[in-house]
């Protein structure tokens, strides 16, 4: 029998849900939510992701500031923008796309920051309270790979759990969420021997390497009744994909994502509501 389709269209949808009504309550405190996004040069797929997050959050009802820059952008002048953004008391979240061009230094952007507005929680002081277990900013994607399980009642505890990614926006931030919940996690990257073998004793694997060329998961390499995370998306001409094709896998897992319509959709909830976070904490209101 197939598995279970853990549907992100749906858990993201209630995610919204969520986020409108806290949307709603802040407006009665006197607060508006507002993200500001940092789009530089003209890389396609980013423009596509910002677009999205702009609409997503039209549709709860948070403020967006737009900010496209030009390629060439400077670090210094990048710099000040980050930090009028910082000081603008209307702006709760800050969003800087990534990856941004060469002459940019993403860790240098990322934590100027203001670690309450670092609604990517990127910035070494929230990676390091995430750490430490005590992060109000988390990662987007990471937190909406943990709202899946949750909303699946997925028990984590005791879990033998392959991780197929080291990034900062995902597989360390992860790491630490699913250790915090009592998992055995196994971390693979493009150095690890042995992804196979790693992936037949897992019960849950989470992958997010988004080239098919480098790193497929099949059937074969999964225990029966293993539950499959597919973070990654590319592209096979015009259609999405990721490491894993959801109509094989699902007959095997006992829960898998598809993609489209698995964690993407999460990844922007998450957004919202970290938004939503940011914009309790400047206030100093209690959610
Ligand atoms: N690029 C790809 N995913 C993300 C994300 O979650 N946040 C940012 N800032 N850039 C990204």
């Amino acid at each position: 029998m197939a598995g279970i389709k853990i549907d992100g269209i749906k858990i993201a949808q209630d995610v919204k849900d969520r986020v409108r009504k806290a949307v709603e309550e802040l407006k009665t405190h006197g607060i508006n939510p507002c993200l500001a996004t940092v789009l530089v040069g003209d890389n396609q797929a980013s423009a596509t992701y910002v677009k999205n997050k702009h609409k997503a959050c039209e549709e709860v009802g948070i403020i967006t500031k737009d900010f496209k820059l030009a390629s060439n952008i400077t670090q210094s002048e990048l710099n000040k923008i980050i930090d009028e953004l910082n000081k603008d008391r209307s702006v709760h979240g800050i969003l800087v796309q990534l990856p941004l061009p060469n002459q940019l230094d993403e860790f240098v952007i990322t934590s100027r920051i203001s670690p309450l507005k670092d609604v990517d929680g990127l910035t070494p002081h929230n990676a390091g309270l995430l750490a430490m277990k005590k992060a109000a900013l988390v990662a987007c994607t990471p937190l909406g790979v943990m709202e899946m399980f949750d909303y699946h009642n997925i028990e984590l505890k005791g879990k033998n759990i392959v991780l197929i990614n080291r990034s900062n926006l995902v597989g360390k931030p992860l790491y630490h969420l699913l250790l915090a919940r009592d998992a055995t996690v196994i971390t693979c990257h493009s150095k690890t021997k042995n992804i196979n073998e790693l992936c037949q004793l897992a019960d849950i694997i989470i992958t997010a390497v988004g080239d098919r060329s480098k790193f497929t998961l099949t059937p074969d390499m999964i225990k029966k009744d293993a539950i499959v995370i597919d973070v990654a998306i590319s592209k096979d001409k015009e259609k999405l994909i990721g490491d894993a094709d959801y109509d094989q896998i699902i007959q095997k897992a006992s829960y898998a994502t598809p993609v489209p319509g698995g964690v993407g959709p999460m990844t922007v909830a998450m957004l919202l509501k970290n938004t939503i976070t940011a914009a309790s904490l400047s206030s100093q209101i209690e959610r």
